[in-house]
This record gives structure tokens, sequence and C-alpha cells, in this order.
């Protein structure tokens, strides 16, 4: 059968407001051509991000219910700590209220001034928390990687021999840990083969570095090592998920993402001394060690949700359907991150619209035209979210991140004709000034106006 169906009918459901192209157009004026600034009352597909997005089950709501909310105990953190105990291998398991909260406690205790810490791909609050430690952060995905018209099955892999040079260059000493992200977000959602997480396992063994995960979307990934990786199509993803977890010394989770819940986050953590200075660290600024930031009714959702994303018919839909999309936009004429990744499809606005210089955001004018054409909100990766960076970066790619169990195969069909009306208008998408820059992380709040090309750049 070649029609995706969702593994699940819908019980509840939340309306969706259709406008018209003068509204469209009147909130896109009010939000300064920055899609942060609309109400999400005026986006009809929204593909900003999935996380914290996707829908429960009626078994997660059910599980709710029962939340215990005791602040020291709570049945419902046993729950949770089973579930994680059992999926991962590890015994030290603590709840944050997401994937950040993670990350700052780990790079809190791990990271500070001198220190590196290498990875496929950072993603940004990764870097952000490293950063802030007074450490430096590290991309070492291989050279596939970088290129979005280069196929390879697991563009998300590590260059080992890249790591191996960086310790030896800079002496293991200064590398309290190295991470690989599973998938590779910033790399365009793709996944680590078992062969790449071995062998970058052996390196650190080798030096005696731990293995850290940035395990946001472990499951999408471990169903791409089971559809892709010899040797391993006859496994379950629940027994992949496991070796992925045994070959790590930690990971941090945003479980907004593969833990099927709209908040949530996990760190994870082997050595004992380091996860009692972490558990202090936690009481510190999120909770007591068994909520952690979270609700008891959060930890149940948690648990159910950390079952069902390992169910593989679920994951066969949710990577199907994304590639779906992907493989449309290509016959569309559309260059995007290839092969599509696991949550999301990235394209590039830069190849599309070679008329709009870098410094006019090509991105961001996709990002507005799909939002004029039909309501659909995506997000510019590209000049306008790392202008504050030292390079340029070396894509300007607009990302349709797909929530998790929210859109039905129409609502996917239907994005893919608005692609292809946008496409058709692509040369006269115009470029995009700032008219308020503020000094960090601009992409969320900057306001922007739209400028002809020969009007911006009149010394060209
Ligand atoms: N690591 C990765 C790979 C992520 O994609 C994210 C979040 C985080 C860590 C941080 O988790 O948001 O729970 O604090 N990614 C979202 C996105 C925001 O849109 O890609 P968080």
């Amino acid at each position: 059968m070649k029609t995706i169906i969702e593994p699940f009918k819908i019980k509840v459901v939340e309306p969706l407001e259709l406008t018209t192209p003068e509204e469209r157009e009147q909130a896109l004026r009010d939000a300064h051509f920055n899609v942060f600034n609309l109400h999400a009352h005026d986006v009809l597909i929204d593909l900003l991000t999935d996380s914290g997005t996707g829908a429960m089950s009626s078994l997660q709501w059910a599980a709710m219910m029962q939340g215990d909310e005791s602040y020291a105990g709570a049945e419902s953190f046993y729950r949770f700590l089973h579930r994680l105990e059992d999926m991962t291998g590890f015994t030290h398991i603590l709840p944050t209220h997401q994937g950040r909260a993670s990350e700052r406690i780990l790079f809190e205790l791990v990271g500070g001034p001198g220190k590196i810490v290498p990875n496929n791909n950072h993603f940004d609050t990764t870097r952000a928390n490293i950063e802030h430690s007074g450490a430096e952060a590290i991309d070492l995905v291989i050279e596939e990687g970088k290129h979005a018209a280069v196929r390879h099955p697991f563009k998300g892999n590590m260059d080992v021999d890249k790591l191996v040079d960086l310790i030896d260059r800079v002496g293991p000493d200064r590398i309290p840990l190295c991470m690989v992200t599973v998938t590779n977000n910033s790399g365009g959602g793709q996944p680590v083969s078992l062969e790449n997480l071995r062998a970058v396992r052996k390196v650190c063994d080798g030096y005696g570095i731990p293995l850290f995960l940035d395990a946001c979307r472990f499951a999408e990934n471990a169903y791409f090592i089971k559809l892709r990786e010899a040797g391993q199509g006859d496994r379950s993803v629940r027994d992949i998920v496991r070796d992925m977890f045994e070959l790590a010394d930690g990971a941090t989770i945003s479980a907004k993402k593969d833990g099927l819940v709209n908040i949530g986050g996990v760190l994870l953590l082997r050595d004992d001394a380091l996860a009692a200075q972490a558990g202090a660290l936690l009481i510190l600024t999120e909770g007591f060690v068994t909520y952690g930031g979270v609700a008891g009714r959060d930890l149940e959702a948690m648990a159910q949700g950390f079952e069902e994303v390992v169910h593989e018919d679920y994951l066969a839909y949710r990577i199907g359907s994304t590639q779906y999309l992907g493989e449309r936009l290509l016959e569309i004429g559309y260059q995007i991150v290839e092969p599509p990744g696991g949550h999301a499809i990235y394209v590039d606005a830069g190849e599309l619209c070679p008329h709009i210089p870098q410094e006019l955001f090509p991105g961001q004018a996709l990002v507005c035209a799909l939002y004029r054409e039909a309501g659909i909100r995506s997000v510019e990766i590209g000049s306008l979210m790392f202008g504050d960076a030292a390079e340029p970066p070396p894509m300007e790619l607009v990302r349709l991140a797909i929530p998790r169990r929210v859109y039905t195969q129409s609502h996917i069909d239907y994005v893919v004709e608005a692609a292809a009306h946008v496409f058709e208008q692509r040369h006269a998408l115009r470029g995009l000034r700032l008219t308020n820059d503020p000094p960090y992380l601009r992409h969320f709040t900057a306001q922007l106006e739209e400028v002809t090309v020969e009007a911006a750049l009149p010394a060209r």
C-alpha cells in the first residue's frame, strides 16, 4: 500500500480557522514580517517546531489523572523512573522541565573556561549552555553532512578522524565529554549509525573521555538504524534504543520531542559522584529530585510517551510522512537537505532565490511567502538566526518541522500544494531589511520590512 495512514484515530479535535489572504497580509505586517510575532490563532499549519507541539494519546491523558503531586517520593516519579530504567539501562535518572535545563546542569558541572566539547552538531541551546560556562563547543559532523544535495544514510555521523585530531591537538584533559546528537537537528534531522556511535565510543575509551548523547529524537534515530544499517533490519527498535543508550555514559533529553509530551526533560548519568552533584543543582533551580520542575501528571505523561514512541507502526508513519513531504518538495524543484530527515524538512532558500542576497534574508522571504500563500508557519535557519555569529552560515535554510501526531496526511498534501504555488512565484519574492535588531538571539524578536533588491543595495 502506498497511502501513508495515521496509526491512530481522532477522539478530540481542535478547530483550525481559515484566514483570507487579506487577513494574512495584515497579520504579517502587524508581526513586522517575523513569524515569531504572529498570534498562533492566525496560523493554519504550524511547522515552526516539533518541540512540545505534539498530540498526546488517550492513554497519556488517562495517566495524567493518576498524577501523584507529592513533593517527595511521588508514585508518578517511580513510574517515570522504571520506564526510563527499562528503556535505557541507566540508574541515575533525573527529571527536568526541558532539555536545556538538563544541559545547564551538566555543563555547569563539567564545563568552564579552557574546556572543549565536541559534537556532531551542537543544537543552539547546547552550544549556548557550553559557551555560557566559558567552554568552547566544536562541531565535527562528517563532510557529507555539510552539503544539502549529498545523500548518505547516516549524514549525522561524527567524523571520527577529526575527533582524534582534536583530542591529540588540545589534549584529552581539556575535553570533559564528547557529545553526539541523535538525530542531528542542526544538520537536517539526520541520523547517526550504531557503527559510528561504537567508533566514537572506542576513541573516547582510548582517551578516558565520557560519551554523552543529546537524545531528544532517539526513537526516530533508532528507526533509521533499523531501516538503513546493515544487520539491524530484523531487530526491534526497543533493542536498538537500548544499544544506543548502553554506548553512552550519560544523556540529555528534551521529552518535548520523542517523549511525546508538551513539557519535560531528562538527565541520565552513570557516574555516581556526578549524579550526586547534578541532583544538588537540580534541587537548587528545578525542584526536588523526584519531580525536577514538572508536575506529577507531567511525569505520568512522559512515562507513557516514552513507551508509545518506540511503537514501530507509529515510527513508520512518522518517518514516512516526513519523507513524503521531502520527496514531493524535491519533485516540485526545491533543493532540500537530502535525504529527508526524521522530524523536519530543510529547504535551501538561497538556491531558490538567487536574486536575494544573503544580507536580505532569502530564507525569511520564503517563510513570509509560505505564510502569505497558505497560513503555513516555518522558521528561517540562516543569516537572520545566525546573524550575530562571526561567519555567515553556509546555507540559507527554512525548516518545516512536523509536530508529532497533530497533522493528517491531507494537511501534508495541502503544504505540498501551497509550496508548489510559492515555487511558481519564486522570482518575485522580496528580500527583507531589519528595522529593529536586538543584540541577542535576534530572530525571536527582530522586526523587518520588505524591500526590493535594487532599493536596498544601490551600490551593487
Ligand atoms: N537538543 C536538541 C537537538 C534540540 O533540538 C533541542 C530543542 C534541545 C536540545 C533543547 O531542548 O527545547 O526542551 O530545551 N529543539 C527545539 C527545536 C527547540 O525547535 O528544534 P528544549
